[in-house]
């Protein structure tokens, strides 16, 4: 907290490829309203920063925010909707990235378009990550006319995103996975299994039950660089 941005995002757990020199911003790291945000397991390992939540809507005016982009931990639920009670007060669009539901509900669409502002989630995917090589890879059996019989996706992972996904209690863990499976139709298990992302394993049959062609596949990549 109170660090410039540009300082802030080395800082760790952030353990990322560092893959720009970024100058200092003049945009300083303000103190938000936790809620939700730290999540079972990481809380283990980073501990809460003191002080009380700055003015978020009133910061959102005086910068004369257009549109806020909500990268929050995955199951950060409450603190979203906070978060998005402050974007509607100050009068900003948003993009939500994170799978908690706000840009694909009736009662969050119409509380934006009400004041003529713009809501786009929710959800990222990666470029090319586990998920969409997952989905490709799929629809290329069912292309060829071989039947997919199982598939699966582990995700491994070593940055805070995963201590979070490992409790797949959090709201939206469990979604996130589901929206996968809907994806794939198929038999399969996906989504973050261990702490430490990207390995995929599709069996399908050929010509018979008989003919059993296994497919692996593996991506490798820095979490960071893989969203466009
Ligand atoms: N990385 C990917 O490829 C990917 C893909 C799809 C979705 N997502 C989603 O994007 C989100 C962020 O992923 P990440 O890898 O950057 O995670 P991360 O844990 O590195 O970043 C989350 C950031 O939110 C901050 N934070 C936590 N609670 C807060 C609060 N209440 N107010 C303000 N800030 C708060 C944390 O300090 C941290 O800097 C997750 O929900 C993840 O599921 C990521």
């Amino acid at each position: 907290m109170g660090k410039d941005l540009a300082e802030a995002i080395y800082t760790p757990p952030n353990n990322t490829f560092k893959f720009a020199e970024v100058p200092l911003t003049g945009v300083k790291v303000n103190r938000g309203m936790t809620h939700d945000g730290l999540g079972k397991y990481l809380s283990q390992v980073i501990t809460k920063a003191p002080g009380s939540t700055s003015n978020i809507t009133g910061i959102l005016k005086e910068t004369k925010t257009d549109v806020v982009i909500s990268y929050l931990p995955v199951g950060s639920e409450a603190a979203t909707k906070w978060y998005v009670e402050q974007i509607l007060d100050a009068g900003c669009g948003m993009v939500n990235c994170i799978p908690v539901f706000i840009a694909r509900e009736n009662y969050w669409q119409q509380r934006f378009a009400e004041r003529g502002l713009p809501v786009i989630g929710d959800d990222i995917k990666s470029q090319v990550g586990a998920t969409i090589t997952h989905r490709v890879l799929t629809r290329l059996f069912r292309e060829q006319g071989v039947k997919l019989e199982r598939t699966y996706q582990l995700n491994f992972g070593g940055n805070t995103d995963f201590y979070n996904m490992l409790e797949r209690e959090r709201p939206g863990v469990e979604e996130d996975l589901q929206d996968q499976r809907r994806h794939l139709a198929a038999r399969l298990q996906a989504g973050p299994g261990q702490h430490s992302r990207g390995a995929e394993r599709l069996r399908s049959v050929a010509y018979g039950p008989q003919v059993v062609l296994h497919s692996h596949g593996r991506n490798h990549l820095w979490q960071c660089t893989a969203e466009p």
